[in-house]
C-alpha cells in the first residue's frame, strides 16, 4: 500500500473534536490504537516487531542485528496537531520496505523500522522522551516522575497501559545496533516550497529547549479585593508574554513561543494564587538558547517584583544545535540527485540519535507551510514522492 494509501487508513484515529485536527498522546487509546495498527501493518510486510524497553517499537526485516539501517518517525501528536508530523515518516518507511520488497531486493545488512515513543512531549512535557531514555540523556528517575496535566505520572501511564516503567533507562543494546538511522517527516515551514522542490535533505536543528515559569500571588475574590490591595501572578504573566517577543525579536533568528498556560484554580471570579507558563526558546548556535531565556527570566522577575509575587523558572528539557552527519547527508543528496538541503527549526527523534549514530532526515514539501496545526498538510503526490525516495536511498544505505 502506497503511503498515501496508508495515511488515509488512519486518518480517523484520534481526531480531537474539541481543538480540531489530532491529539494522539502517550498512552492514551488513540496512540494505542495506532501502535495495534503499525503492528499489523508490519506483520503483513512479514517484520518482526518487538517493544523495547522504553516503548519505542522496532519491526525488523530479517534478523536484528548491528550496523543496521534504521528508517521511522513517531505517531504521537501536539495537542490539536495536524496528520503528517510523525505519522508521514512511519507510513513511508513501511511504503518503502513494500517496494524494495516488490522489487525483489534483500538488505544486506540489519533493516528496521522504528516508532519512537512520545515524540512530541504533547502529553508529558518532554519530547522525544523514547530516543532521549534509549540514548541515555534524560535520567529515568526525572522521567518516571513526570506528570501531565491531569497530575498522572509517566510511570502510573505506562504501568496501566501494560508497560514496565521500572525498565526505563538507556538501552545500550538498541543503540549499539543503530548502524545509520534516517527520518522522513513532513516539512514545517515554508522551505520547500521556495525552493519548489517535493523533497529535502536534512541539514541541521537548531538548539531548542522548554522552561516552566511559575508565578506565585495571592488568590483572593475579584469583586471584594481592591486593584491596590491584589498580588495577581495572572500580570507578571502577561507581562513576561510580552517580554519573550521583544526581547527574542532582538536576538537573530531566534525563536519564542509561550503556547501554554494555567491559571489555578482558574475561575472567572477568581484572582489566581499562581499561574504557570512554559516557554519554547530557539536559537542557533551554541549557549544563545540558554542567554536568551535568561534575559526573559530577569523580566519576568521584575514583574513579578511589581506586583507582589514571586517567580521559578525550571528547564523542563534542552536539546544542542545539532548537524546531520556529512556523508550520510552527501550520500542521500547522491542517490536522490542533488535536491536541495534545508536547515529546520523543529526537534527531531534524528537529532536525538545525531551525537550517537550517523543520522539524517529527509522532508517532504508542506505546501501550507503550517505545521503543529491541523492546517499542515502534503499533497498525496509529494507523500508517494517521498517514499519513493526514501525506498532508494535505504535500498544505498543497507545493500
Ligand atoms: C517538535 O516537532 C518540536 O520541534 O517541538
Ligand atoms: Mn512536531
Ligand atoms: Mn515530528
Amino acid at each position: 500500500m502506497t503511503a498515501s494509501g496508508l495515511l488515509d487508513r488512519i486518518m480517523d484515529v484520534g481526531r480531537d473534536r474539541a481543538r480540531g485536527g489530532y491529539s494522539r498522546h502517550a498512552f492514551d487509546p488513540a496512540e494505542a490504537e495506532l501502535r495495534e495498527w503499525f503492528t499489523a501493518e508490519a506483520g503483513w510486510l512479514g517484520l518482526d516487531v518487538e517493544t523495547d524497553r522504553n516503548g519505542n517499537i522496532w519491526a525488523w526485516w530479517g534478523a536484528p542485528g548491528p550496523d543496521a539501517t534504521v528508517t521511522g518517525s513517531h505517531l504521537d501528536s501536539v495537542p490539536g496537531g495536524g496528520a503528517f508530523d510523525g505519522p508521514l515518516g512511519v507510513v513511508s518507511a513501511l511504503d518503502a520496505v513494500g517496494i524494495l520488497q516488490r522489487k525483489g531486493f534483500t538488505p544486506g545488512k540489519p533493516f528496521a523500522v522504528v516508532v519512537f515513543a512520545e515524540e512530541e512531549g504533547g502529553r508529558f512535557g518532554v519530547p522525544c522522551l523514547g530516543s532521549r531514555l534509549l540514548t541515555g540523556s534524560i535520567d529515568p528517575d526525572k522521567a518516571r516522575a513526570l506528570r501531565d496535566p491531569d497530575g498522572v505520572t509517566l510511570a502510573d501511564a505506562a504501568s496501566r497501559a501494560g508497560y514496565d516503567p521500572s525498565r526505563f533507562g538507556p538501552d545500550r543494546e538498541a543503540l549499539s545496533r543503530i548502524g545509520r538511522f534516517l527520518e522522513l517527516h513532513v516539512e514545517q515551514g515554508r522551505g520547500l516550497i521556495d525552493l519548489d522542490s517535493p523533497v529535502a535533505v536534512g541539514s541541521t536543528v537548531i538548539a531548542h529547549g522548554r522552561w516552566r515559569f511559575s508565578f506565585r500571588g495571592q488568590g483572593n475574590h475579584a469583586g471584594a479585593t481592591l486593584l491596590t490591595d491584589r498580588r495577581d501572578p495572572m500580570l507578571p504573566a502577561a507581562a513576561t508574554v510580552a517580554a519573550v517577543r521583544r526581547i527574542a525579536s532582538e536576538v537573530p533568528d531566534a525563536r519564542a513561543t509561550v503556547g501554554r498556560l494555567v491559571p489555578t484554580p482558574g475561575g472567572t471570579n477568581v484572582i489566581a494564587s499562581t499561574v504557570d507558563l512554559w516557554l519554547d526558546a530557539r536559537v542557533p548556535g551554541t549557549g544563545l538558547t540558554e542567554s536568551l531565556v535568561e534575559d526573559i527570566a530577569g523580566a519576568a522577575a521584575e514583574a513579578a517584583e511589581a506586583e507582589g509575587c514571586s517567580v521559578t523558572v525550571s528547564k523542563e528539557s534542552y536539546s544542542d544545535t545539532v548537524t546531520f552527519d556529512g556523508g550520510l547527508r552527501d550520500r542521500l543528496s547522491g542517490v536522490l540527485g542533488g535536491v536541495p538541503e534545508l536547515p529546520t527549526g523543529a526537534g527531531h527523534d534524528a537529532a536525538i540519535l545525531a551525537p550517537h549514530v550517523p543520522s539524517g532526515m529527509l522532508y517532504v514539501r508542506n505546501p501550507t507551510g503550517i505545521s503543529h496545526s491541523p492546517e499542515e498538510f502534503a499533497e498525496a503526490a509529494d507523500v508517494d514522492h517521498g517514499a519513493r525516495a526514501l525506498a532508494d536511498v535505504l535500498e544505498d544505505l543497507s545493500r
